[in-house]
């Protein structure tokens, strides 16, 4: 019968605002309250600070803010709403909506299917802008090509040729079999500078102070087909292979540390 057990009172906190007693080394009584300050009088002094500071600056900032218009992304309403609500999932149809013609609506774009609000942008990604031609779509081809035109879309087939040299020197001695293998390495590391270079645009987004992540691209289809040729100025840009031996040889012939 736990009832009738005599319950043992818990020891107090040291620190609890509860009256205690103490006796000085002199003897005389004490009332420890009355010189000990708990961190639970700092915590309310804080917060009334930081109450009244929120107070003052919500009034003189005729009430848009309450850090006196420092305003990180956790205080915007909008954003933090985003990241409460969860990723939006978008199909392409619908990230289309958000291509900057209604100015009610944000504006997205789309790099390797991950959406982000560039609402904050509307002189470079709406109507008119510069980069008008990313809204409400995902053209991470053209982020790679620059060609605005040719490269609406996220197919990245074939898009590391850019980095491939041309062979423009029919004379050029190598023998087929190192010919092979230097074009296999060629093709690895090409696809993985379009990797990189795919990489630097969705971070510039992700780290961008006024752009922000919102969700991912659902739906879409898989590309099939032949892979979309180079555009012209990229193919244009292409090295060429007289150029990238020559600057081989230079760095062969180039003259070691002199002797001392
Ligand atoms: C919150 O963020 C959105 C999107 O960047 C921006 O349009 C809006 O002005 C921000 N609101 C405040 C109060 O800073
Ligand atoms: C752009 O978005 C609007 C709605 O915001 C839509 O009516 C229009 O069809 C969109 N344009 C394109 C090309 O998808
Ligand atoms: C695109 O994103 C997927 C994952 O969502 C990743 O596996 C892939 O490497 C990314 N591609 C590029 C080119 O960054």
């Amino acid at each position: 019968m736990s009832d009738s057990k005599p319950r043992r009172r818990r020891p107090k906190p040291s620190n609890s605002p509860s009256k205690s007693i103490t006796t000085t080394a002199d003897g005389d009584l004490e009332d420890t309250n009355s010189r000990i300050i708990s961190p639970l009088d700092i915590l309310r002094v804080l917060l009334t600070l930081i109450f009244a500071s929120g107070l003052l600056s919500y009034y003189l900032t005729s009430g848009k803010s309450l850090l006196f218009n420092y305003n990180p992304w956790f205080l915007n309403a909008s954003k933090l709403s985003h990241w409460w609500s969860g990723p939006l999932l978008l199909t392409p149809a619908q990230l289309a909506l958000y291509n900057g013609t209604d100015p009610s609506q944000p504006i997205y774009l789309a790099i390797n299917n991950t959406i982000f609000d560039v609402t904050a942008g509307k002189h470079t990604y709406g109507p008119g802008g510069s980069y008008e031609v990313f809204a409400g779509r995902d053209a991470t081809r053209a982020f790679v090509t620059g060609c605005f035109q040719e490269d609406r879309t996220g197919d990245l087939r074939g898009v590391e040729w850019i980095y491939i040299p041309i062979e423009d020197d029919p004379d050029e001695e190598i023998s087929s079999s190192a010919r092979k293998l230097r074009a296999e390495k060629e093709r690895r590391e090409a696809k993985k500078k379009v990797f990189q270079e795919v990489n630097k645009w969705e971070e510039f987004y992700k780290n961008h102070k006024k752009y922000f992540e919102v969700g991912k691209l659902v739906g879409v289809d898989t590309y099939t087909g032949e892979a979309p040729p180079l555009c012209e100025p990229a193919e244009k840009g292409r090295p060429k292979r007289k150029n990238v031996n020559a600057k081989k040889n230079k760095k062969k012939d180039a003259p070691g540390k002199p002797v001392q």
